[in-house]
């Protein structure tokens, strides 16, 4: 509860769901019995479609559940979700996501006659998934798999990235799916089915195989159009594929994931080897490279140790970044590549020491969150506790825009502020920033770094959209200082957003358990209505962030393309190196 965190780096967040609390329990009904001995008693890595099928089948439509769920997730939305008004206005052009106003059309769905449960709660993820919001969306731990079909994974033009079932497919041409055009089927499944950012391209990149730089690793990321996390209507899928001008059809079944999720491990770059690039700095969360005269940065911006109380490894994370840029400017590198791409995001207070590291005068973003009687009595509560200072609704983990220096009083925190959004009138705490000193990583100590040589002009951000909440805040507020910015994938010539989902802290209803006890006078119907039935839990935006350059401009809505865009190919898609070089040429 202490700190201020954005989304955890989604790969991370599922592998901590059990797989034992997978199976649907609320049922005596012998359909999931299959399961449960496949999960108890055997190696097996995967289950039967047609078995996890019946299983959920045998759990039947509760419409009084469904009405508890719903007004439940309501209740959570207009109490604390920040952007929950203004997703009824249109789209920024470049933008793609359908405004509207959830509310009426959660109450919609319960007109449904749904004969299963899981057809309800897909629904209701799905209808909240149209926000297209990456901090915003509801899990089931009861409905919430992993479907495969084994292997196959594939980037963009289409072509099949790996396939550790048949590798012969490899780098083949992926013509059609399911007898349509491979390029058609996948646009509509980013369009409808993913939501991972309000930019289409983004999300079509999020569909597909990309590497992403993790703990000191590369590893694959995105494929959700392979691997889903609903079962699909269909058991099986076919692909016509265009080999060397030879057209094969194959079919895959679907397989349901239980026991441990499989590592994403990279099948093309092993260990520290990229290209041409010299690792001159391996720090595990970080990498340094140096190619030909030029420098590359990899940098995660998540969560490096959980453990509040023990600042080693925060302490570490921040001088090895301060340790590798320096290596580079002993090296007299005067052009720096810092490659984002798929960064699933973490800690802002991250985000924003990196920006200082960097750019030592420069501002955060600030934010504000929702002001109505339910957040008052949270925001009054917490922060008649001094040990809570960090979190998100302590008025003390703040520092006044108008002031630069904390509020005097809770009241000061709340203010009066209120702005029309989706056409009401809505109340907001004082535009703040985050004080950064009250979470772990900004109460260390840190070596003041040196004055590093470069400006502005150079760096480049390359990113391939995906670089989420933490990475968003990070990379946008340096685009505001004109740092140039490319974007990897997308659509042909159209030029997209090279962060999404810059907002702020996430919240979940689970998080809302030890909030309720630490508040003395909680009115207890208020949390029968802001509690979810167990096994369900509701993610949401909770802070909003603004520009400096343009204050009234919520970020989250802004359209941000990038200066530039690039493309994947058979190469750079397996070797980042291939980018980075086209990347520095439009900063040289
Ligand atoms: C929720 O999951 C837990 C753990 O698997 C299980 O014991 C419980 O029965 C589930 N509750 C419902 C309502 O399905
Ligand atoms: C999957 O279903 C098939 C046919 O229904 C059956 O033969 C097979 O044993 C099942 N496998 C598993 C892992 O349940
Ligand atoms: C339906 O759900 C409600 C509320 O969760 C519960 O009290 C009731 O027992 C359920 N009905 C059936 C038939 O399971
Ligand atoms: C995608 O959404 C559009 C617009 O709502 C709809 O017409 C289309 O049928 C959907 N496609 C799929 C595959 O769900
Ligand atoms: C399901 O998939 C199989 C194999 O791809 C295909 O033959 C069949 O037509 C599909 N069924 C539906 C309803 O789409
Ligand atoms: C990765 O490196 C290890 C050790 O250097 C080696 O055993 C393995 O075969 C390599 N894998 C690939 C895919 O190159
Ligand atoms: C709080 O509730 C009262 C009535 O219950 C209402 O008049 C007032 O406007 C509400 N305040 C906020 C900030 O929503
Ligand atoms: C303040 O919060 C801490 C946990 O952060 C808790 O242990 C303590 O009991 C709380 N104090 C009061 C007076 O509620
Ligand atoms: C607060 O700090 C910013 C940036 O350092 C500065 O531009 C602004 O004038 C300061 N405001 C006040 C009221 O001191
Ligand atoms: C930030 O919080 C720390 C610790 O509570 C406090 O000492 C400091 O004065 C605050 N910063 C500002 C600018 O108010
Ligand atoms: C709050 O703002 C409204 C206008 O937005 C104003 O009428 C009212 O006087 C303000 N209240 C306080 C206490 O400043
Ligand atoms: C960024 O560039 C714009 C346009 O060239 C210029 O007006 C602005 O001052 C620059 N901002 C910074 C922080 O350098």
């Amino acid at each position: 509860m202490k700190t201020i965190y954005l989304a955890t780096f989604i790969l991370i967040a599922f592998i901590n769901i059990a797989y034992s609390y997978w199976i649907p329990r609320n049922t005596n009904v012998n359909a999931c019995d299959n399961i449960i001995n496949y999960v108890t008693y055997s190696d097996e890595k995967f289950v039967n479609y047609s078995d996890v099928k019946a299983c959920y089948e045998s759990i039947p439509y509760n419409k009084t559940k469904a009405t508890q769920i719903i007004e439940a997730v309501k209740e959570n939305f207009e109490a604390f979700y920040v952007l929950l008004e203004q997703s009824k206005e249109d789209p920024n052009p470049g933008f793609a996501f359908r405004s509207m106003d959830i509310i009426p059309e959660l109450d919609l769905l319960l007109k449904n006659n749904y004969l299963y449960e899981y057809q309800f709660i897909y629904d209701l993820a799905n209808l909240i998934g149209e926000l297209r919001d990456r901090h915003t969306w509801l899990t089931s731990t009861d409905y919430h798999q992993y479907m495969f079909h084994q292997g196959l994974s594939l980037y963009s033009q289409i072509k099949v990235f790996n396939d550790i079932k048949d590798s012969s497919t490899i780098d083949c041409q992926v013509v059609y799916i399911d007898d349509k055009p491979a390029i058609d089927v996948i646009t509509e499944f980013a369009s409808n089915n993913t939501a991972w950012s309000r930019d289409l391209s983004v999300r079509f990149n999020s569909a597909l195989a990309s590497l992403y730089f993790g703990y000191g690793d590369f590893g694959i990321y995105g494929q959700l159009f392979t691997r889903r996390s609903q079962l699909p209507k269909n058991s099986s899928i076919s692909y016509t594929l265009n080999c060397n001008d030879k057209i094969t059809k194959i079919i895959r079944e679907w397989q349901i994931h239980i026991k441990t999720l499989p590592q994403y491990k990279s099948p093309y770059i092993n260990g520290t080897t990229v290209g041409d690039a010299k690792l001159i700095f391996d720090a595990f969360i970080a990498r340094f490279y140096t190619l030909q005269d030029f420098g590359v940065v990899l940098i995660l911006t998540e969560e490096v140790d959980d453990d509040e109380d023990d600042n080693v490894l925060e302490y570490h994370y921040i001088t090895d970044i301060i340790f590798g840029l320096k290596l580079l400017a002993d090296k007299g590198i005067k052009k720096i590549v810092l490659d984002l791409s798929n960064n699933g995001g973490g800690n802002i207070v991250v985000a924003h020491i990196i920006n200082k590291i960097l750019f030592p005068n420069i501002q955060n973003f600030p934010v504000d969150m929702k002001v109505n009687n339910i957040s008052i009595q949270l925001i009054e509560g917490v922060s008649m506790n001094k040990s809570e200072i960090g979190d998100i609704f302590h008025y003390k983990s703040y520092i006044s825009t108008k002031t630069n220096s904390s509020f005097n009083s809770i009241n000061d925190f709340i203010g009066n502020n209120s702005y029309t959004r989706g056409g009401i009138q809505l109340k907001y705490t004082s535009k703040a920033f985050s004080n950064d000193t009250t979470s772990t990583f900004g109460s260390l100590t840190l070596p003041t770094p040196p004055k590093f040589p470069w400006n502005e002009k150079d760096f480049i951000i390359l990113t391939n959209g995906q670089c989420i909440s933490s990475c968003a805040i990070l990379s946008q507020r340096l685009a505001e200082i004109n740092v140039s910015t490319v974007s990897v994938g997308g659509f042909p010539n159209r030029r997209f957003s090279f962060a999404s989902t810059s907002g702020g802290a996430q919240l979940t209803t689970n998080s809302f358990q030890s909030y309720f006890k630490l508040l003395k006078n909680i009115d207890n119907s208020l949390i029968s209505k802001l509690t979810l039935p167990q096994n369900l839990t509701l993610s949401f935006t909770a802070f909003e962030a603004y520009s400096v350059n343009h204050p009234n401009e919520v970020l989250d809505f802004s359209f941000r393309p990038a200066d530039y865009q690039l493309y994947y190919d058979e190469r750079s898609a397996r070797d980042p190196s291939k980018l980075w070089i086209q990347a520095v040429e439009f900063i040289r």
